[in-house]
């Protein structure tokens, strides 16, 4: 089963390190669909603020896009805790919003030739980025569980962080995310939820795929 330029879709939306990243990109490798983590677009614009506080502005985030490569959003340094943060804050801006939905229209509905169709993640895919999506999955976990991988992974990356500190920024940011005014976090009715709490990478990818193999009768 296909849909609009015959591709297909798969929208997630997730708080912070719920694991949705992780489930994109096995999604992505197991059907040949494009990838796009949209967070990384908002960290990217979040880590300009802070490098150019005093000369920051919607014109320079403009250019910097349209100048942007995909290859920019593997920086390592989008992965620090004060760029989350800063993400968080740009985030909230609604010009900015909608310079990255024009940057990310291109890859959910027309990806590069070789792949299938696209997945893209963030907060606001299912509800303002790809509404007609094929697949539309709320991916989440508890706090504290979210909390200890992304711990986890600061800790891999030799970032000097406190759990409590990372605990902090997650609740912050979810509040942030789902409290503003544009493009929230929220789960619609028409989408999947998954959580991942108790779910290993492969139970919840074991899940998502059944779902979606059932659909695409594959
Ligand atoms: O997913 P990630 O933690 O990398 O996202 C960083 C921040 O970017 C989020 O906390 C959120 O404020 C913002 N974001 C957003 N909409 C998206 C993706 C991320 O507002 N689609």
């Amino acid at each position: 089963m296909r849909k609009k330029n015959n591709i297909i879709t798969v929208a997630i939306d997730s708080p912070a390190a719920a694991g949705a990243g992780t489930q994109a990109k096995l999604i992505s490798e197991h059907y040949n669909l494009f990838y796009l983590d949209t967070g990384k677009i908002y960290r990217y614009i979040g880590r300009l603020k802070l490098k150019n506080e005093k000369i920051f502005s919607h014109k320079l985030v403009q250019r910097k896009i349209s100048k942007m490569k995909l290859s920019y959003l593997k920086d390592k340094k989008l992965l620090s805790n004060e760029v989350a943060l800063s993400a968080a804050h740009v985030a909230k801006d609604k010009k900015i919003r909608d310079i990255v939905h024009n940057f990310q229209k291109k890859y959910a509905y027309r990806p590069p030739k070789k792949y299938k169709g696209s997945v893209l993640d963030g907060r606001d895919i299912i509800t303002v980025q790809v509404k007609d999506a094929m697949f539309k999955f709320y991916i989440t976990a508890s706090l504290k569980i979210r909390a200890k991988r992304r711990f986890d992974e600061y800790k891999k990356l030799n970032k000097k962080i406190t759990y409590n500190n990372v605990l902090k920024s997650l609740r912050f940011r979810d509040k942030s995310d789902k409290q503003r005014k544009y493009g929230p976090l929220k789960k619609t009715k028409d989408s999947i939820l998954i959580n991942t709490t108790k779910l290993s990478k492969k139970a919840c990818f074991k899940k998502i795929k059944s779902i979606m193999d059932k659909k695409l009768n594959y």
